[in-house]
């Protein structure tokens, strides 16, 4: 893992941004795996600058989604990652949306048994992420893979814990009880295999997860995000509080 200080979020954004960039002119047509949150919105927003000055163009590129809700409410459509990713970049970028996947629907049905491993089969045939985007949550999520998630998950139902509930409740007028209880998302493993990932770790909220990261040299199954710690090419972005 390599860590890369910020001075603010424009740097920061510049910087990720660049990561993407360095991948689409060298592979016009690369995998990328995308993530909502805060986090990414400035580097998504410089993938918008540098698409407009034509410097790259998503016309060959397929995308793939970290997670998305499962059984979001009608009223908070809205909250959906799909529409996240149609507002902060797709809607404005020459990405063909035919080219844009996500885990799951909101509106599919909740199955706890459902198998969501194909997600990770049509990642694997169209030959793996080049790059991986990701946040983090205060409780060293990534993904919506919570603590205890396995080193070896793949693509599947996961249920959210309380603490990511009222972390996410702010989207959702702080009403806890609208903010989804499941949601479909890539596994640890999923995740491990990206061949170069840029993790994101902006604010007060996160000082213990980072820690963890830092301080953790193999997986410890409490903090998720230390899978990254044996990835071969993790760069992590921060800004000191
Ligand atoms: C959600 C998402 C994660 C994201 C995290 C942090 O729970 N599932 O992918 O990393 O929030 O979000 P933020 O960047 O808004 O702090």
């Amino acid at each position: 893992m390599e860590f890369i200080k910020c001075k603010n979020l424009e740097e920061l954004g510049q910087l990720c941004a660049n990561e993407f960039k360095n991948i689409i002119v060298k592979k016009p047509n690369a995998i990328l795996g995308l993530a909502t949150g805060s986090s990414p919105i400035g580097v998504y927003q410089n993938l918008i600058k540098m698409y407009k000055n034509n410097e790259i163009s998503f016309q060959q590129i397929t995308t793939f989604n970290l997670d998305e809700y499962l059984g979001l409410k009608h009223e908070y459509e809205y909250n959906s990652y799909r529409n996240f990713m149609n507002e902060n970049l797709f809607n404005a970028i020459d990405v063909n949306k035919n080219n844009t996947f996500f885990p799951c629907k909101t509106s599919d049905l909740l199955d706890s048994k459902k198998d969501y491993s194909d997600y990770d089969k049509e990642i694997a045939n169209k030959g793996g992420l080049d790059l991986l985007i990701l946040g983090i949550g205060s409780n060293g999520h990534i993904g919506f893979n919570e603590p205890g998630s396995s080193k070896n998950s793949t693509t599947r139902v996961v249920e959210l814990t309380s603490s990511t509930i009222k972390d996410n409740s702010r989207f959702f007028n702080n009403n806890i009880n609208d903010v989804p209880k499941y949601a479909v998302s890539m596994g640890l493993q999923t995740i491990y295999q990206a061949k170069k990932i840029v993790l994101i770790v902006v604010g007060e909220s996160k000082k213990q997860a980072f820690e963890a990261l830092k301080n953790h040299k193999e997986f410890n199954a409490d903090w998720p995000c230390t899978v990254l710690a044996n990835h071969p090419d993790t760069k992590i972005f921060y800004i000191e509080n």
